[in-house]
């Protein structure tokens, strides 16, 4: 068992994989400026892992901070923490590249004096080039539309770069594809400031009436139905494969990129329909325009995950509604705690 730092570790993806880590016997300590998370996520995770993460409230690009950290015998990092709102990035692209890149070169820099060597990096499957051939594999032509994108893409190049520099680096790129659903305790889930870009939450902002109706972004797509196609993926799926992820670091050296995805595409009104039949609530909902960058269709080949880390998915789209609608519904309007902790850099 290991001491694993996870920088974001109060966000949507990160409190799961806490709980999973903690789960699996791990001890956690979390870095987190509560930028786009909640104080709240830390006593859920308590509760339901029924151990307590260490919890350090900072910026990961506080050298001193992180270097204190590092030293309560850390044996690997899963760094989540950065911010990702793909319109909200090219509005404010320094901001960023600011955040995503330094939070990087600031924690390389203090793993590689401390000597811990083993990375997770959160990655995004928004770095293939749109549209790419499906299934979409690891090999796939890479490609950013968006300045999020890119920090993406250029920290999969910094840390490849560190790999090849000192070979006993053990690094895991994962690419996620579409992260959606929530803890089945409804204890914890996904908390979208403002109104929510992505179709999941929308929906279920719907469902418990904070939205009038859903406005599916183009139906004349070639497609089956004529509307987009994406890998959606349970985040506890995403969690157990990070704690799969941290085994395979702390056995292996050399970096490996890896996409998270169940290989399975389905539409939006597959998801509105499946939405609609697991929960039983009718979700109303108009056609708009396309909304532009969008590509018709895009699901992994997961393959590559299932050879190197062992994992494979295992829930559908039915498992992820279901469980969304239920921390929804016990929760809705997210955690509603104000950012009373927020640091300064968090802006
Ligand atoms: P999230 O916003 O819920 O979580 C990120 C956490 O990082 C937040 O708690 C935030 O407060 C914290 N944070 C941000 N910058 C920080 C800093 N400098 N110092 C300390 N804490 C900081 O996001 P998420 O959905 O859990 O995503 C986690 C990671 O996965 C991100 O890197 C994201 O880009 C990546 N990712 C997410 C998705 C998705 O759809 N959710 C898809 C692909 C990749
Ligand atoms: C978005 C991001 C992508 C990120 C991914 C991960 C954009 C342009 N891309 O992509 O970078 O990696 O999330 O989660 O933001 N839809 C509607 N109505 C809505 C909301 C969405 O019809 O109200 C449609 C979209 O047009 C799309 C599908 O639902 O066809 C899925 O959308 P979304 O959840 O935003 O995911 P991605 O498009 O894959």
């Amino acid at each position: 068992m290991a001491k694993i730092l996870v920088t974001g570790g109060a966000g949507f993806i990160g409190s799961h994989t806490c709980v999973e880590l903690l789960g699996h016997g791990h001890d956690v300590v979390i870095l987190d400026h509560l930028g786009n998370s909640s104080r709240v996520v830390l006593d859920r995770i308590s509760e339901i892992a029924g151990k307590k993460p260490d919890f350090v409230l900072g910026d990961v690009r506080d050298r001193d901070l992180v270097r204190d950290t590092l030293a309560a015998g850390i044996d690997a990092v899963i760094h989540f923490a950065g911010w990702k709102a793909v319109g909200e990035s090219v509005e404010q692209p320094l901001r960023y590249y600011t955040n995503n890149l330094d939070s990087t070169l600031v924690l390389c820099g203090e793993m590689e004096r401390a000597g811990i060597r083993r990375l997770v990096f959160s990655s995004s499957a928004t770095v293939y080039r749109s549209p790419a051939e499906v299934p979409v594999g690891e090999g796939a032509p890479l490609w950013c539309d968006s300045p999020y994108g890119w920090t993406k893409f250029m920290n999969e190049r910094i840390l490849s770069d560190l790999a090849v520099s000192e070979p006993s680096w053990s690094i895991l790129l994962l690419r996620y594809f579409n992260p959606v659903g929530a803890h089945p305790s409804g204890r914890i889930g996904e908390d979208p400031a403002g109104i929510p870009n992505n179709l999941v939450p929308y929906i279920t902002q719907v469902a418990v009436g904070r939205r009038e109706f859903l406005t599916v972004n183009g139906n004349d797509y070639p497609t089956p139905d004529g509307t987009c196609i994406r890998d959606y993926i349970h985040v506890q799926d995403l969690a157990s494969g990070h704690v799969a992820a941290i085994d395979y670091c702390l056995k292996h050296q050399g970096v490996e990129t890896v996409n998270l995805g169940t290989g399975t595409g389905s539409s939006v009104m597959e998801m509105i329909q499946a939405f609609e039949q697991v929960n039983g609530i009718r979700i109303p909902f108009r056609i708009g325009p396309r909304r532009p960058g969008d590509a018709p269709m895009s699901f992994a080949d997961p393959s590559r995950a299932a050879a190197v880390l062992g994992w494979r998915a295992r829930y559908g789209i039915r498992d992820m509604l279901r469980d969304a609608w239920h921390w929804q519904q016990a929760n809705p309007t997210g955690y509603q705690q104000p950012d009373i902790d927020r640091v300064p850099s968090a802006d």
